[in-house]
């Protein structure tokens, strides 16, 4: 694997050409890496066997961006990047958000959990328990996912039983097909977990999978999944790096934003209860995922750096660069949205159940 991985990062060529996985899918493990070494437990991320799967290997294929050598630092020294910090600290809401759905679903009466382009997950592993009586699929591209499953045996061990990987191109294949080959029962509870993936995808592949969870799954059965409004993508073509924030050579770009101000009414459409959907600045989010001991944020430390920078250099008569056109209009249009980067939990409603006021995707 050594060798294949230098070929393609000093020849640039397309990764998943050369059988390497997908360095978005190591960036954000890298990301839960990191978290999970704060020593604050009121901000650690959940998930502790990240660290194990992102080794030197997989820090090399993603070296030219802050988490390539940020998990190589000590962890105090490297939290002061404004970008670490901060993206690490979204990696700590979302996955201590999809947690939390997932132990809900399957308390409720789920026993498949599907997990679509699971990149480096490891909640087949970390909820081996409760999991126990539950199908675990976990449906992704071929060369991460046989990358991905020669990583987890090397560090992890086997696999367990109740595990099932699909390979797929949501782009061109047809999802319900592979999982029902695969054993996906038809009308059985379902929990399905898209997690980092809808952003990257044509808006067809997206609706497609969609609508395939809401016609093979049992009322009651939900997905969850983060997101990227149009407005994320508009305001993104406005930055030096797009929205998400990809290096471009990495042939994995952030080009589908979900319709309207926070996606309600696209998921209404798709025959979803939306809940309520969570933005990544929602405040009574982050003091429920991401607060301190001492009542501060994950990331505030930097923010308020930045901050206090910035009021330096106007204090000092500094003029700051100018800004592309367009882009205050955008910024407003984001903050009177709520937020361009949303997690939400959309459910089959039951209709045979009497109606239930299904007001948020968790009680905040
Ligand atoms: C940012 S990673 C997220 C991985 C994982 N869900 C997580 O959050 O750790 C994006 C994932 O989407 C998968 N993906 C992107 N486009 C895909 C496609 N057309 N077909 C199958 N998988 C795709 C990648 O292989 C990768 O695993």
């Amino acid at each position: 694997m050594r060798d294949t991985f230098h070929m393609a990062i000093t020849t640039n060529q397309n990764d998943r050409e050369n059988g390497l996985p997908s360095r978005t899918s190591i960036l954000v493990a890298a990301a839960r890496a990191f978290g999970s070494r704060d020593p604050d437990e009121g901000v650690r991320n959940p998930d502790l066997l990240a660290d194990r799967l992102i080794g030197p290997d997989e820090l090399m294929l993603i070296r030219d961006h802050p988490f390539g050598k940020g998990l190589l630092q000590d962890y105090s020294d490297a939290i002061q990047n404004p970008f670490v910090a901060g993206f690490a600290g979204q990696m700590i809401l979302r996955t201590r958000f999809i947690d939390e759905a997932l132990v809900r679903a399957v308390k409720n009466g789920a026993t498949q959990i599907v997990i679509l382009g699971a990149g480096f997950d490891s909640r087949a592993y970390r909820f081996r328990e409760l999991l126990i009586d539950c199908r675990v699929f976990e449906v992704d591209a071929e060369p991460t996912q046989e990358y991905k499953k020669r990583r987890v045996k090397d560090v992890l061990g086997d696999a367990p039983e109740n595990l099932t990987y699909v390979r797929i191109d949501f782009a061109k294949d047809r999802i319900g097909d592979l999982l029902q080959a695969a054993g996906f029962r038809e009308g059985a509870h379902s929990f399905f977990i898209w997690e980092g993936v809808c952003m990257y995808l044509p808006e067809d592949s997206v609706r497609k999978t969609l609508r395939m969870v809401a016609s093979h799954s049992a009322p009651g059965s939900s997905i969850v999944l983060d997101y990227a409004s149009s407005l994320a993508i508009e305001f993104g073509k406005l930055t030096p790096h797009g929205a998400g924030g990809i290096p471009a050579d990495w042939s994995e770009p952030w080009i589908y934003g979900v319709p309207g101000a926070n996606g309600s009414e696209f998921f209404r459409d798709l025959g979803f209860d939306p809940g309520i959907p969570i933005s990544f600045h929602n405040p009574e989010a982050i003091k429920r995922y991401a607060l301190r001991r001492d009542g501060a944020s994950y990331a505030s430390h930097v923010m308020e750096k930045l901050r206090a920078e910035a009021q330096a250099r106007i204090q000092a008569g500094i003029a700051p660069p100018p800004l592309p056109e367009g882009f205050l209009d955008a910024q407003k249009a984001i903050a009177a949205a709520g937020g361009a980067y949303w997690l939400a939990e959309l459910t089959l409603p039951d209709h045979s159940k009497p109606s239930q006021t299904h007001t948020s995707s968790v009680e905040l």
